[in-house]
């Protein structure tokens, strides 16, 4: 297959493109980099550099022989993108090409706005690539299990079926976004949706919870490890109070705790997108699935960080703080994630042989941690 990876240089895209990489597949890896240039605007740095992409190509070509190249390009810049996606003709199309942080696009006007423009953007022209040179391109897009909110009643993977006065339809389930971020996530799959209804086009939304860990494979090399971001605008949650235990600082926990989300290691979510490439969706439909294999409150996160840690004798503590963000903070919440399970994905928990594998890849570069941006400084 002739895969394009839009978003390659980031957490998930560099995995992702050694993955298909490993598989065989003919790979464009495409990314502007606007994350670093963000991040470095903010002062913030990932605990690892990543190698240049020069030394990365000659790595995977090294160690697969398959062929792979890197373009960098802006995905919003529709003109630059049709340059490659016709010259390249990709089956599949997956999409990363995001600004997937919550806090940074709630800093204030300019940075909400380059976030909504940019992912919108970015999915627009990938479409009008999609309809214009090949319609029966894959295109797999990563949405967040964000767009959903914390609705009182179950999450169903995408679709909900609604009756009223008497007749029944089956409707997108409802979204609300709790950042401008998660807006632009929404905003994002109504755009996919509306192509798909009227020009029939294949796509898979993968909503997606917040994922964990450094390792990709069972044989990573330690030297080409993806970006692992751990401060308060660009980091997760997990990543985050595993830096904060190594370097003996309390786990902040926003609010009460009680914040309930689905969450998934970084192997599962490559073997999703595995899933997904294998069981593309039909022409004229959008597949949703709900991508995350366990529940945790933050406090279940916090209390597992500190219970793997003691282990190595790290002694964690835990500490509440007002929350930065507007969300419930006691809610219901039960999300449906059967449809990958059906299709065969089998599932790494969260256990604390996990925490620790981390924490000791963590320990090993304690050198590099900035504590200053850990602790939230972004409130909304
Ligand atoms: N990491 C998570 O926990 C998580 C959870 C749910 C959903 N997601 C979604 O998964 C996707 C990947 O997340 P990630 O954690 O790898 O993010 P990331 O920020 O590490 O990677 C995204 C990459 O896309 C690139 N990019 C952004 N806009 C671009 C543009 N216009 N043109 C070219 N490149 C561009 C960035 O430079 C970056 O390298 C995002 O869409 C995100 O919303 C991630």
């Amino acid at each position: 297959m002739k895969i394009m990876i839009l978003g390659s240089e980031g957490y998930m895209g560099w995995p992702t493109s050694v993955n298909q990489c490993s598989q065989g597949h003919e790979i464009l890896m495409i990314d502007n980099n606007i994350k670093k240039s963000l991040m470095r605007n903010h002062k913030r740095k990932p605990l690892v550099n990543q190698k240049s992409i020069n030394a990365r190509l000659l790595y995977l070509k090294k160690r697969f022989k398959n062929k792979v190249t890197f373009s960098n390009i802006d995905c919003s810049n529709l003109n630059k993108l049709e340059s490659v996606f016709k010259k390249f003709k990709p089956d599949t199309v997956i999409h990363y090409a995001e600004l997937p942080s919550a806090p940074y696009s709630m800093i204030g006007s300019k940075e909400g706005w380059l976030t909504l423009e940019n992912n919108l953007k970015s999915t627009f022209n990938l479409i009008s690539c999609v309809k214009k040179y090949n319609k029966d391109c894959h295109i797999i897009k990563l949405g967040t299990m964000g767009e959903y909110g914390t609705p009182n009643i179950d999450i169903e993977e995408g679709w909900l079926s609604v009756k009223h006065n008497k007749r029944i339809d089956k409707f997108m389930y409802p979204r609300q976004g709790s950042s401008l971020y998660h807006t632009s996530k929404i905003m994002d799959t109504d755009l996919l949706w509306f192509y798909v209804r009227l020009y029939e086009l294949r796509v898979t939304d993968l909503m997606q919870g917040p994922v964990y860990g450094i390792y990709y494979s069972d044989n990573d090399d330690s030297k080409y490890l993806p970006t692992f971001s751990y401060d308060d605008i660009f980091g997760t949650v997990l990543n985050r109070f595993i830096v904060q235990a190594v370097v003996g600082i309390p786990l902040t926990i926003y609010g009460t705790g009680h914040q309930i989300r689905g969450y998934i290691n970084l192997k599962d979510s490559l073997k999703c997108i595995n899933l997904a490439i294998k069981n593309p969706a039909k022409k004229g439909q959008m597949e949703i699935y709900n991508q995350f294999t366990e529940q945790y409150s933050v406090n279940q996160i916090a209390k597992k960080v500190r219970n793997a840690l003691s282990r190595i004798n790290i002694n964690v503590k835990l500490q509440k703080i007002s929350n930065p963000r507007i969300e419930r903070n006691k809610h219901y919440y039960n999300a449906r994630n059967d449809k990958m399970k059906k299709l065969g994905l089998h599932a790494e928990l969260l256990d604390e042989s996990t925490i620790v594998e981390i924490a000791e890849y963590v320990m090993k570069h304690k050198a590099n941690i900035d504590k200053k941006f850990i602790k939230p400084r972004m409130k909304w």
